[in-house]
């Protein structure tokens, strides 16, 4: 871990474009906005919008910020004021103390031993999903982006909170359209003003209740029930302070619930449609990944201990989540003033760490639009600087999915794969729109053209 340098204050203030200049490109696209900010300032750049963002861009740097978390830098932002009306004081938006508690209560039902159990269940809904496109004409088009969202969020509520929330997958799918949006647009900032009567308020209000009455009826359901299945919920209903023997408030179990349920499938099912975006850009690939699949697994689901056996699975969804990273944008806070690459940074300064920048840097990555897997085989990931790479953070506040949506992407795509052709429908757009998520704005529109059939 790099100490903090000491600040010297006559070092000068990073550069950086005009407000308005920024402020019009950075609309148009926020993620390839941040890039470019990269590329003609350098490694710490200032944008002076309608807040002050430094950028940083140099993996140090971003190892600084990330590995240090709370006190020093911290989510005391906007964009988490945003986020906080949809989720509450979960584990995203959480902080300082409160936040180091949670987590450690939730972190053993991540364990991988844990998570690794989930593989049947998984495999579970991906063949629903298939048996559903199984009864697809040839030119019967798909909307790509339902159907992933559907599939990964039966995931999170079947393995985390049994089934009860799954029924519920279309609605939360249509919830979420309306909560996810860019934090820094206009929509995103009335809802701190939740009164004022925005066309977006007014169905932002109306979704909101819906979502907490579907989740405040999941868990009196189970309180009826009794807690029995050792499941995420049970585990959020039956915690009791050590000292005062207290349980968890009503709300923040509501929050953590929202918050997985939010966090856990958008970003999987905006990475599985990349992956199949990208395959079909690049045929090379494809052939190569569909013999590793069809050559270990002759047809049948993966488990997770298959994993192992598919190197190349694995280095597609990764290289796939450095073209496209799912969060494409990382905020914190920094308490005090400082120095970052002999620029001086003053205290509470807003840090943008861009992902999408980050992994397109020419001097970690070369040739950095080509999409190339074997960049993630173990030859030639030697010596890479580990923050050069981070599309779920990294450090004491890394993304506590981590292993799961790992597991999901690479299970979801060895058996829709094996069984299909993902072709995207010609003349349908495909343009990345970065909200909260990198996901294609008006969806994706594919083919399924049948492989073979079920084993
Ligand atoms: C491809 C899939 C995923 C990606 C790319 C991703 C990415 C990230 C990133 C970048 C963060 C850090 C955000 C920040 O500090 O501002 C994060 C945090 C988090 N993610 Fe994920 N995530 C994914 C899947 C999941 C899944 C499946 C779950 C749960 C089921 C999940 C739950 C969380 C939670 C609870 C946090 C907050 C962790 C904390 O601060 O302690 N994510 N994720």
């Amino acid at each position: 871990m790099s100490s903090v340098a000491p600040l010297k204050s006559t070092l000068p203030s990073p550069p950086g474009p005009s407000p308005w200049r920024a402020l019009r490109a950075y609309g148009r696209d926020p993620a390839d906005y941040m890039y470019q900010l990269f590329l003609e300032y350098g490694e710490v750049a200032v944008w002076r919008g309608l807040i002050t963002v430094y950028a940083l861009n140099n993996p140090e740097d971003v190892r600084r910020v990330l590995s240090q978390a709370h006190p020093a830098y911290t989510k005391d932002l906007y964009d988490y004021r945003v986020l906080k009306q949809t989720l509450g004081n979960g584990l995203v938006t959480n902080d300082g103390e409160d936040w180091a508690r949670q987590r450690k209560l939730m972190q053993p039902m991540f364990h991988h031993k844990v998570v690794n159990a989930f593989d049947e269940a998984i495999n579970g809904f991906t063949s629903t999903l298939a048996s559903q496109w199984d009864q697809l004409g040839p030119d019967q088009p798909v909307a790509l982006e339902r159907d992933m969202s559907r599939v990964t969020f039966q995931i999170v509520a079947g393995t985390l909170f049994g089934s009860a929330i799954d029924e519920h997958a279309g609605e939360m799918t249509d919830i979420l359209d309306v909560i996810n949006i860019n934090t820094k647009t206009l929509d995103a900032f009335f809802t701190l003003y939740p009164r004022i009567p925005t066309p977006h308020n007014l169905k932002f209000r109306k979704v909101m209740s819906r979502l907490d009455h579907i989740i405040y009826k999941v868990i009196n359901a189970r309180r009826a029930k009794g807690v029995q299945t050792r499941d995420l919920l049970d585990r959020l209903l039956s915690v009791r302070d050590e000292q005062s023997g207290q349980g968890m408030e009503e709300k923040q179990i509501r929050d953590e619930v929202v918050t997985l349920m939010l966090a856990g499938h958008e970003t999987s099912a905006t990475a599985l449609q990349w992956t199949f975006y990208a395959l079909s850009n690049y045929p090379e690939v494809e052939a190569q990944l569909l013999e590793e699949l069809d050559r270990v697994l002759g047809g049948r689901p993966a488990t997770a201990a298959d994993l192992a056996q598919l190197p190349y699975l694995k280095q597609v969804v990764q290289e796939t989540m450095r073209l496209f990273p799912p969060v494409w944008g990382i905020a914190r806070k920094s308490v005090e003033a400082q120095e970052f690459g002999g620029y001086q940074l003053p205290a509470g300064a807003y840090l943008a760490i861009t992902p999408y920048a980050l992994h397109r840097h020419p001097e970690h990555w070369p040739d950095p639009a080509r999409f190339d897997p074997s960049r993630f085989s173990p030859q030639n990931s030697q010596g890479r600087h580990p923050y050069s790479y981070i599309p779920f953070a990294a450090g004491p506040r890394t993304c506590i999915g981590v292993g799961m949506s790992m597991l999901e992407i690479q299970l979801i795509l060895a058996q829709l794969l094996q069984r299909y052709r993902v072709r995207m429908l010609p003349g349908h757009p495909v343009v990345p729109h970065a909200t909260i998520t990198y996901r294609p704005r008006f969806g994706m529109k594919v083919l399924i053209e049948k492989r073979r059939s079920t084993h």
